[in-house]
């Protein structure tokens, strides 16, 4: 690896270090159609950091928010890779909870502080300076580059998908980047092999037109809110088991190997738990935590409400309550059989007088990479380089469908390799970047396109 641009990255950490701050004091939140122009902006300010790169970028509009494209060919006999990043970030909520203000980046304790720092802004940014370094240092890349950085990641968006179909050529590439996962704890890069898939969905109730005089009419009709948290109550077990009919009947059981790899990593309960901020681990018997949430299936509620939620008693029969659900799926499990069993389990659950409404969004299978392939041979050497550790290979728990559509639309297999920690609190109060895995990053992505080049050579 070229020592001179290594150097100048280290030369170059304090201003780029500025630069993702603006780049994060930009509040890209796409759930929320008030940030709308945010967005707008954001695409923008991302254009200009390409070019800056010496990228050639464009902007490419949706009928959701805006995709940005850069690249830079430098012969056609190289490598080429598409690097991909989400730009877009998560609601700040709740913001009394923040240290500092989401969208004013703060640096404390070698951390930087701001929404977005590691999900995804601060890990993608990683890429671009990288790129600008073996720009600016050599006046080439040793790679051919294609930048794609979405919007809507964060609200499963299909517009991207649309974008692939449509746009085959000039997406046309050997592998894809992508930056959005974790390390797989302090000290310890990793290289993700698997990601679980999902389903999201959403469960309406209605009961009586209007909400009800609890002493009056109760007895006598069924409160939507009892029916829901009653069926909502009925799909985990007591053990912590999901109790839809048939949920585990794809799964397929970790190998003696990978029981034996998962075994082999450092795992300390106390620290799980000091990260999490709870007192006890809890899920489904016969499994380690760290199965459970990276190779086992799963069922969440994520959110329920219903009924008066004000200071003080007040004696309804509720008219409505609603859920959102989410299902983690590993290997094998697919999206439409999980999500048809799991409103039919809910909706034979649910009482006379009450109507049951289901709603299901964004879905997406669970994803493996070949663990033998040369690609990771290659980012594991970039990765040792950066780090001064070889990254560990890893399943993670949370998902990213692009990762699904670079593969069926695009034919890609992914290199996730992320430089941030579950313990950065993404989606979460007081979300944050530490400042030396975005430098290591950063070093790690400039070592990267070498890598790459010499498999071809
Ligand atoms: N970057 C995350 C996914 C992630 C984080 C995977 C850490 C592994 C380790 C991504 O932005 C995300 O939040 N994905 C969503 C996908 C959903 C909105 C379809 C998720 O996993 O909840
Ligand atoms: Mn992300
Ligand atoms: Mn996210």
């Amino acid at each position: 690896m070229d020592s001179e641009v290594l150097e100048f990255l280290r030369s170059q950490q304090q201003s780029a270090l500025d630069q993702l701050s603006e780049f994060l004091r930009i509040p890209s939140v796409s759930a929320d159609s008030a940030f709308q122009p945010q967005m707008l902006k954001c695409a923008d300010w991302l254009k200009q950091s390409m070019i800056e790169a010496g990228l050639k970028a464009q902007i490419f509009e949706t009928p959701g928010h805006p995709i940005v494209y850069g690249e830079r060919i430098e012969d056609p006999s190289l490598p080429t890779v598409l690097v991909y990043g989400h730009y877009d970030v998560q609601p700040p909520d709740p913001i009394n909870l923040w240290t500092s203000a989401p969208f004013e980046p703060t640096v404390r304790e070698g951390k930087l502080f701001a929404r977005g720092a590691t999900d995804d802004k601060g890990q993608l940014f990683t890429h671009l300076k990288s790129l600008e370094a073996w720009v600016r240092v050599k006046g080439r890349l040793p790679v051919n580059v294609k930048v794609l950085i979405e919007g809507e990641e964060e609200v499963g968006g299909k517009n991207l998908d649309d974008f692939l179909k449509s746009h085959r050529d000039l997406l046309k590439a050997d592998i894809a980047v992508v930056s959005d996962t974790s390390q797989y704890g302090d000290g310890i890069p990793a290289i993700t092999c698997g990601l679980r898939g999902i389903v999201a969905a959403e469960v309406r109730l209605k009961g009586p037109s209007k909400d009800l005089h609890s002493g009056i009419y109760g007895g006598s009709i069924a409160n939507p809110v009892n029916a829901l948290t009653k069926m909502c109550g009925a799909l985990i077990g007591d053990d912590g088991r999901v109790q839809i009919p048939g949920f585990y009947d794809d799964v397929v059981d970790l190998t003696p190997l990978e029981q034996q790899q998962y075994a082999a990593l450092p795992f300390s309960e106390k620290e799980f738990l000091r990260e999490v901020g709870s007192s006890a681990v809890f899920g489904e018997p016969g499994y380690s935590t760290l199965q459970r949430r990276t190779a086992r299936p799963t069922c969440d509620i994520n959110g329920i409400t219903g009924g008066y939620q004000g200071e003080g008693p007040k004696t309804i029969i509720p008219s409505r309550a609603v859920a959102k659900i989410t299902c983690r799926l590993v290997p094998n499990m697919s999206p439409e059989k999980v999500l048809t069993a799991l409103e039919a389990f809910l909706r034979t659950k649910c009482p006379p007088g009450v109507e049951f409404e289901f709603k299901s969004f964004h879905g997406c299978e669970a994803f493996v990479f070949d663990p033998t392939s040369d690609w990771l041979t290659a980012a594991s050497r970039a990765i040792e380089t950066a780090f001064g550790r070889q990254p560990v290979m890893v399943r993670e728990g949370g998902s990213i469908p692009v990762v699904l559509s670079l593969k069926q639309i695009l034919g890609l297999d992914t290199l996730l390799l992320g430089w941030g920690r579950n313990s950065d609190n993404l989606h979460s109060p007081d979300e944050h970047i530490h400042l030396v895995d975005f430098q290591k990053g950063t070093l790690a992505s400039a070592c990267l396109w070498y890598e790459l080049a010499q498999l071809k050579a």
